[in-house]
């Protein structure tokens, strides 16, 4: 409740969680690094390492913008403990009458810890026999308590409707729980210590970006008078880009979709002309040249596109560049733009930013 929380100077509680990123994310990784094993230390997850090996599979389940973080966290496991991983909307996987599996590390997420289809969701897990971790930032809230362990965020309290800090120490959650579960498994030392100190590089990384606010504010105005937009990203970028339409459309009412980028040719392409610009992620990895052909294959149709990423491109009209991580951990880094992108068009649009119109903080509700 905002009531008891002071806006600590900043016009909107939204900007302020945004610009505390480089001291939530540190909070989130304290104590929780050993660099001298190059592995997590995640006290509270309640499981020997015996059990920590026996999972063969790890399900993750969120709703809104913890479950897009769960797409990151799915994507960190499978690359860094390589553990088949897949995330999946809590109301969804609920509804649908999942089969639960002994061998199977189920992970809830939650901000508020009190998402009623999350709730539900494990607690139906629990019912039949599922091992239950939650990622969660309110502590003693009832998706702590329901699980069988978990890693709090300590992010302190988010009062803007819209998920921002809590979004990106998920992130983070997910890549310590990813290194503790390769550690124990086959990830090697030096992969460990990669991943420990790209870790350690991330709130001096945030707080750079940070400093990018009004070359964003700028574009942010630019692209704001468009009537939708287009959000793409590949692998790593596509849950980026998702959680960036998600902020767009919750705080601007500015229609967005997000795909990812190989699936344009399959029907959205279509959408694109002068009148609908395109947010590209784009990392600096593996990928990048498939990337670039896609902003190519926009840029032949004529849509404008802002491009969020590691270096500039000729095809996009205006580029935003983030310091690079590991690729793994580029997501982290990636979503800040996109937040301030979206906050900025929402003040220029007049939207109520902190209290977007038809939307809670919490859906305590089915
Ligand atoms: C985020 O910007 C949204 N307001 C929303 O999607 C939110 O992430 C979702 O409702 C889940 O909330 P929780 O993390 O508190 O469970």
């Amino acid at each position: 409740d905002a009531g008891h929380y002071d806006n600590g100077g900043y016009e909107h509680y939204l900007l302020k969680e945004i610009s505390e990123q480089p001291d939530t994310v540190a909070r989130t990784l304290r104590g929780r690094i050993d660099d001298r094993f190059h592995i997590a230390h995640l006290g509270g997850l309640n499981m020997d390492a015996r059990e920590t090996r026996s999972f063969r599979r790890v399900k993750i389940i969120g709703c809104g913008s913890a479950y897009y973080s769960g797409q990151i966290g799915a994507q960190l496991i499978e690359e860094l403990a390589r553990i088949p991983a897949d995330a999946e909307p809590a109301s969804e996987f609920r509804y649908r009458s999942p089969v639960v599996e002994p061998d199977t590390l189920y992970v809830a997420i939650s901000q508020s810890g009190e998402t009623y289809d999350t709730l539900a969701a494990v607690q139906e897990l629990k019912r039949k026999g599922g091992r239950v971790l939650g990622i969660v930032n309110t502590v003693g809230s009832a998706i702590a308590r329901e699980c069988d362990g978990g890693v709090y965020l300590h992010a302190g309290p988010e009062v803007s409707v819209a998920s921002t800090k809590a979004f990106t120490s998920t992130a983070v959650a997910f890549a310590l729980l990813a290194l503790h579960l390769g550690r124990v498994r086959d990830m090697s030392p030096a992969d460990g210590r990669r991943i420990c100190e790209g870790l350690r590089r991330l709130p001096e990384q945030i707080k750079e970006i940070l400093t990018m606010e009004e070359q964003i504010r700028a574009l942010a105005i630019k692209y704001a008078e468009a009537p939708g937009m287009m959000f793409v990203g590949r692998v790593r970028g596509y849950p980026v880009a998702r959680e960036g339409a998600q902020k767009l459309k919750e705080i601007s009412y500015v229609h967005a979709e997000a795909y990812p980028a190989s699936e344009l040719k399959h029907g959205p392409l279509a959408l694109i002309s002068a009148d609908l610009p395109t947010v590209a992620v784009v990392p600096d990895d593996e990928l990048l040249d498939k990337n670039l052909t896609t902003l190519g294959e926009i840029r032949a149709r004529h849509g404008r596109i802002l491009m969020v990423g590691h270096r500039t491109a000729d095809a996009a009209d205006d580029c935003v560049v983030v310091p690079k991580n590991e690729n793994e951990l580029d997501p982290i880094l990636l979503t800040i733009p996109l937040q301030l992108f979206a906050y900025h068009a929402a003040v220029a649009l007049g939207r109520d930013v902190d209290k977007p119109r038809n939307l809670a903080k919490s859906v305590t509700v089915e």
